[in-house]
């Protein structure tokens, strides 16, 4: 039987903002993402996460669902806003709620794994300029000291940042995402020092010493292919790819910014002067993993509308939910291109995973085939990675439970587990239950 070692993890992700609620509770003061949802028309139907699963009052019960499943690990980011509500000013309760939360796990064998952010900058930081102020680099690293020293010995893997291009591109120049700015230059500032941030991070964690405690950063990749061969549309594909994936993982893995990128922004934006001499050695600091999360592909053609002039194709293959094609074959080219191009590092797949519309049946059932389909071509895609010497270490599916998935409210479910969001009641969906007997012996020729 093709079988996963025992070392390989399956775990499960989700995100502090989309799940925990309790958004004034235990000192809690908001986040970029209470204040850009607060605005009716960010987000669908004016949702916020001021409830969202209702996790911070429910980490028990939910972790005995993960004890259910039984998954290996389990992926969660801590919200800043709870450990400093303040500027410099520490919050105990914060800290209370992920240790109790840490315990609850690690006496039920799962190994916590944890992003040190995932989006949701504290509003008091963003008040003073945010990712756009070099200054944030030196509140994220307190931060992230305290946390260690708090800590930092009882988690196994440690994410300094959760998509470094959403946090700058979707929040910057995109305006779709927090904090809701439309500008290429701020948003190309914030990536950077999202990056400075990381490497810096990295450092601070190694005096610490932890044993089998790892550090990385979590990109979300997608492979992107011209529309046709025509040489405008070629280059375009190429753009694309250098704003997405290789303006992140250049920067961490090669130690330098593509060259090509570097010139297109610099007509766009002028000089990068915020690129400080040393920056780079310090963004390359050496890390002992690469998160991926992967969704699909990108299909693109040159448009002389848009500003890079390039624009996305939509795709013949079977969509999701979210209009996203489900594309594993593509999953397998990353993997192939992360190995050959950039890197031998352990890889992890930090996010996979597929909105659907879920339906409950009468019987309080969740018949999501489509999901465990999904699930299932990406894990036989890992496999065979594998198998020609990929150097990859585990899978986190995205996500836990249905949650508030960013401008799209509560209107995109990727849970394996359902949230009825009026009685705050789980149901465990079908794919839940698969993933639960995959698990147990690791191999998909389970059924
Ligand atoms: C990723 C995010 C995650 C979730 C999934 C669907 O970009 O990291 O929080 O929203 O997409």
């Amino acid at each position: 039987m093709n079988k996963f070692k025992d070392d390989f993890i399956f775990g499960t992700a989700t995100a502090s903002y989309q799940i925990e609620g309790g958004a004034s509770d235990g000192g809690r003061m908001p986040s970029i993402w209470d204040t850009f949802s607060k605005k009716e028309e960010n987000v669908f139907m004016g949702h916020t996460g001021d409830i969202a699963c209702d996790h911070y009052h429910r980490s028990k019960e939910d972790v005995k669902i993960l004890d259910e499943i039984g998954v290996d690990s389990y992926r969660f980011s801590i919200s800043w806003s709870r450990i400093f509500p303040y500027k410099d000013k520490f919050n105990p309760e914060g800290i209370k709620f992920y240790k109790n939360l840490i315990k609850e796990l690690k006496d039920k064998k799962i190994t916590p794994a944890v992003t040190l952010y995932h989006w949701d900058l504290p509003q008091w930081a963003q008040d003073l300029g945010g990712w756009e102020n070099r200054e944030c680099i030196y509140w994220f690293k307190d931060y992230c000291t305290k946390v260690f020293k708090e800590f930092g010995q009882d988690v196994s893997m440690w994410i300094t940042h959760n998509e470094p291009f959403c946090a700058s591109i979707l929040g910057n120049y995109l305006g779709i995402h927090a904090p809701g700015n439309k500008d290429l230059k701020k948003a190309l500032i914030v990536a950077h020092h999202l990056l400075v941030s990381h490497g810096i991070v990295v450092r601070e964690f190694r005096k610490f010493k932890l044993e089998n405690s790892s550090i990385g950063i979590t990109l979300n990749l997608s492979p992107t292919y011209a529309v046709s061969n025509k040489q405008e549309d070629v280059m375009a594909a190429k753009i694309s790819d250098g704003y997405t994936n290789r303006w992140f993982l250049d920067p961490l893995l090669k130690g330098h910014y593509p060259k090509d990128m570097v010139d297109l922004y610099e007509k766009e934006v002028g000089v990068l002067d915020f690129i400080v001499d040393g920056d780079l050695n310090i963004i390359a600091t050496d890390m002992d993993f690469l998160g991926i999360n992967y969704y699909t592909r990108s299909i693109v053609q040159y448009d002389e509308h848009s500003q890079l002039k390039f624009g996305g194709v939509d795709g013949e293959k079977e969509k999701t939910a979210m209009g996203w094609e489900n594309s594993p074959e593509s999953m397998r080219d990353l993997l192939t291109r992360i190995k050959e191009e950039y890197t031998k590092l352990p890889l992890y797949i930090t996010e996979n995973g597929a909105a659907y519309d879920d339906v409950v049946t009468e019987d309080n059932k969740v018949h999501d085939i489509d999901r465990i389909n999904f699930i299932k071509a990406h894990i036989q895609v890992m496999q065979e990675f594998i198998k020609e010497g990929g150097n990859l270490k585990g899978y986190y599916l995205w996500s836990f439970m249905d949650n508030f998935e960013w401008a799209y409210g509560y209107s995109k479910r990727f849970g394996m587990v359902y949230v009825n969001y009026n009685t705050q009641e789980r149901i465990m969906k079908d794919s839940a239950i698969w993933y639960k007997n995959f698990i147990k012996v690791r191999s998909l020729e389970v059924d």
